[in-house]
């Protein structure tokens, strides 16, 4: 056989394998439904709970590097990971090797995609853990605990939960029940019913913050602190940050991506869904960066608290504010859905890895993955109790496990997907996957692929190891 026969024949029976792939596996009853899941992975805990604490912990220019690695690293990701799993129709692992073998290129790239399911594995044990908190502040908000509360008694209130490892456990346990259950019961039809109103829902309260915030915060303030750049703040570190963080946000760089879009039909426009996604992940940021600093400044709390922020000012906001009781506990429920979303997202490339490779059943990975997610949460729990003491290089379990996941291993991951991409597969391959019409584009996104990207993350990498 020539090459070209030969490429021909691999092709054909790619698309066989693909056409039989997507009888079996399902697909997203509509882009719209791919819509709503895509953002529902995005939206969650890292733009309500992480952003406003890594921006008061890094501030000055922060806000202006997050925005550019979501232009410039963050969406030609998002759709360079979302082709690779429509084109390969399988899990991460499954599907990065799938496009390989068609490459002529060696199956040990697979390692992008099992990295990836390992890092959003990790990722969700300590998830779990802020998505519990949350789940503790419905009742505590509804029953009006926190009325007229002053900043240094939320501050308490935060601490005391953080110091009962047992309500700790109840609630983290909670919610990777939930998890599992509707990762159990299929990704897709669970995951559409919960979409509809969860996002138009959250948007309407966040604005709602916002406008309290406006009133009665020091608004002026808060944005001079998020949008006037002050590079001399800036550190390699806190650039690390703030990639990790775009990573982060758009759930880069741990194969949800990548596994959403293997459910994704033929024909949705790749580019466009992915640059809605962004949007509407870096809006819910932003609205929650403006309802949290006002109030920051005008109760004379500390930016940089760290991952208690938005658990401390809120309350306040809430215990003052007309119906805060129903308001605040509405919120802290959307925010346990919004974190619920994002979570099943994080399981399904280890589950949907687990039942393609070892075939086993739904069931089966989905009870073994929850039992060794539950142990690996109970390190994140007692990183802020029994074993707050216990540090490796003056950090947590928790800690440790955020830092290596968010900042190194998601940003790695990515690098090797735009390796892989951009040096590996075909031009002609990802120019047919990706379905973007105008050339300028695809060009402009092809070149951002094989070096802006690549070398703007080994750059942010090597500063921060000194060498450069
Ligand atoms: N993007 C989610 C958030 O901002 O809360 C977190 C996340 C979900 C990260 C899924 C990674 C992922 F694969």
């Amino acid at each position: 056989m020539t090459d070209k026969t030969s490429l021909a024949a691999g092709t054909f029976a790619g698309a066989r394998a693909r056409i039989q792939d997507n009888a079996s596996r399902g697909l997203w009853s509509s882009r719209w439904v791919f819509f709503l899941a895509a953002t529902g992975s995005a939206v969650g805990l890292g733009n309500i709970w992480k952003f406003p604490y890594v921006t008061g912990q890094n501030g000055g220019a922060f806000v202006l590097v997050y925005l550019a690695c979501i232009l410039l690293i963050g969406i030609p990701l998002l759709m360079t990971e979302v082709m690779i799993g429509r084109r390969g129709r399988a899990n991460p692992d499954g599907a990065v090797a799938r496009l390989a073998r068609e490459a002529g290129a060696s199956s040990r790239w697979r390692v992008v995609g099992w990295l990836g399911g390992l890092t959003g594995f990790l990722i969700l044990s300590f998830y779990l853990v802020v998505a519990g908190w949350a789940l503790a502040y419905v009742p505590a908000t509804f029953s009006g605990g926190f009325a007229g509360v002053s900043g240094e008694a939320s501050g308490e209130l935060f601490g005391a939960l953080l110091a009962d490892p047992l309500r700790l456990v109840v609630c983290a346990t909670l919610v990777l029940a939930a998890t599992m259950l509707i990762v159990g019961f299929g990704v897709r039809g669970g995951l559409e019913r919960s979409l509809r109103f969860l996002m138009p829902g959250l948007f309407v309260l966040m604005l709602v913050l916002v406008v309290y915030a406006a009133i009665e915060g020091e608004f002026a303030q808060a944005l001079q602190f998020l949008f006037v750049p002050d590079f001399s703040a800036l550190t390699a570190q806190s650039v690390l940050v703030a990639l990790g963080h775009a990573f982060f946000t758009l759930s880069l760089g741990c194969g949800a991506m990548m596994v959403y879009g293997s459910y994704l039909p033929e024909g949705t426009s790749i580019a466009k869904t992915s640059i809605l996604v962004a949007l509407a992940d870096t809006a819910v940021a932003l609205l929650a960066g403006l309802a949290i600093f006002p109030l920051v400044f005008a109760n004379g709390l500390e930016p940089g608290a760290g991952p208690g922020l938005i658990f401390v000012t809120l309350p306040i906001a809430f215990g003052q504010m007309p119906l805060g009781q129903i308001v605040g506990g509405l919120f802290f429920i959307m925010l346990v859905i919004a974190a619920l979303t994002s979570a099943i997202s994080l399981s399904e490339p280890s589950i949907a890895w687990l039942t393609e490779r070892f075939r086993i059943s739904r069931t089966k990975a989905v009870l073994g993955s929850g039992l060794v997610l539950w142990l690996l949460s109970l390190g994140s729990v007692f990183s802020f109790n029994h074993w707050a003491d216990y540090q490796l290089f003056g950090k947590t379990f928790f800690d440790t496990l955020d830092y290596l996941t968010t900042n190194w291993l998601m940003p790695l991951g990515g690098l090797g997907t735009v390796l892989f991409t951009g040096w590996v597969l075909q031009k002609q391959v990802v120019s047919e996957a990706i379905g973007i019409r105008s050339n300028g584009l695809f060009l402009a996104w092809w070149n951002l692929l094989r070096y802006g990207t690549p070398v703007a993350i080994v750059l942010v990498f090597l500063n921060l190891m000194g060498l450069i």
